[in-house]
């Protein structure tokens, strides 16, 4: 949205933009929502964004959010630092603006909330993150993956590089691939004897958005990384088993054999009293997509309450099963009418997520 001449208006901030730093307007959406994360994780929040180029998340954070108590607005490029600066006082707000590596910073300073907001992959910068947290008893770890295509399984090899974990390339690899992202988030903290542990998760276009709570304890980083392990997928009849250790080679139901991804986080991606908070701050802001943000935070809690792992896309049913394909109102009606639960998930418009087992979903899509 246009500001006064040269400016731009994003949520409750103005900024200018400055040659040779990035600003990507259609972040904003990610930015809206990530400001109510930021809100509904409550308390006095000390706040670092790291790679904040324009300043345009530190920014909103603070101005958008009474327990922002402290702002650090921090990059490795002096152009960056010198726009985010100017950003700052064009809106009155009070922060300090660093040019430096976040993982030199990170070595010496600690804060409650850290968004980290790279070009790609944030697990180079995972190590000098759990660090900062390794004398605080609790804080917040706010991460930015834009490297969807690895998550999602498109180049095996960089996942094991990046991530440490092998990726599926199927009809839930997005889902998939934000329980990859949190497995190497809850190993990088588990040896600081902190648990990290997803509270909230989006999927949106080409990238995820991730916010974990940490909890500092031994026997707590324990109880993460016993949530970790991997999912077994049949291609033959998306057969689907997610368990700490894999142990079928062979599809059950059709005796295909099985690809088998992981390590990936087994537990819940939302915490959905937090979700609700975000909704509730949503219906008190004006952002312009405030009415796709409701639709999507709603989702997510209805398919949180289901929970399990992985959904199931109706064109895929179709194709495996050799029904036609469902409507969305009609496939959940199915389910429902023979007892199940059923809902759509938000990492895929055209997908259901159900308690209903495999074999109970073959039966009902079959040859309708
Ligand atoms: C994707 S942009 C950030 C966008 C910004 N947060 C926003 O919402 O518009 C990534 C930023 O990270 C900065 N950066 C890259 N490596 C860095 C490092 N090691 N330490 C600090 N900043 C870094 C880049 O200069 C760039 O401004
Ligand atoms: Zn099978």
């Amino acid at each position: 949205m246009a500001g006064k001449k040269g400016q731009i208006r994003e949520g409750s901030v103005f900024i200018r933009l400055c040659s040779r730093v990035f600003y990507n307007p259609e972040m904003e959406f990610c930015r809206d929502v990530s400001s109510l994360c930021v809100g509904a994780a409550g308390g006095k929040l000390s706040l670092l964004d790291a790679m904040c180029g324009t300043g345009i998340r530190g920014l909103r954070y603070k101005k958008e959010n009474e327990n922002v108590a402290s702002l650090v607005l921090l990059d490795i490029s002096g152009h960056a630092v010198k726009c985010a600066r100017r950003n700052a006082a064009m809106n009155k707000i009070r922060c300090r603006a660093i040019q430096k590596d976040v993982c030199e910073h990170l070595q010496t300073h600690s804060f409650d909330f850290v968004e980290l907001d790279p070009f790609g992959s944030p697990a180079p910068y995972l190590y000098d993150a759990a660090r900062s947290f390794r004398e605080k008893k609790c804080g917040w770890l706010s991460l930015t993956a834009t490297d969807m295509a690895v998550l999602c399984g498109a180049h095996h090899a960089a996942c094991l590089k990046n991530y440490g974990a092998v990726p599926l390339d199927n009809e839930f690899c997005h889902e998939n691939a934000a329980r990859i992202l949190a497995g190497k988030v809850v190993l990088s903290f588990s040896p600081f004897n902190l648990l990290a542990s997803p509270a909230f998760t989006l999927s949106h276009r080409h990238y995820l958005k991730m916010v974990f709570r940490l909890q500092q304890g031994a026997s707590l980083a324990v109880d993460g990384v016993k949530k970790l392990g991997f999912v077994s997928y049949c291609p033959g009849c998306c057969f689907r088993q997610a368990k700490r250790l894999a142990s079928l080679e062979r599809c059950p139901h059709c005796n295909h054999l099985m690809q088998i991804a992981g390590p990936v986080y087994l537990g819940e991606l939302w915490e959905s009293p937090l979700v609700e908070r975000m909704l509730e701050k949503n219906s008190q802001r004006n952002y312009k997509s405030a009415a796709k943000i409701e639709r999507l935070l709603k989702t997510m809690i209805e398919e949180n309450k289901i929970g399990g792992y992985g959904y199931y896309d109706l064109h895929v049913i179709a194709k495996k099963f050799g029904g036609r394909i469902a409507s969305m109102e009609e496939a959940l009606e199915r389910l429902r009418s023979e007892g199940f639960e059923a809902q759509r998930t938000h990492f895929r418009p055209t997908a259901i997520r159900t308690n209903a087992p495999h074999e109970r979903i073959v039966e009902i899509f079959s040859n309708k």
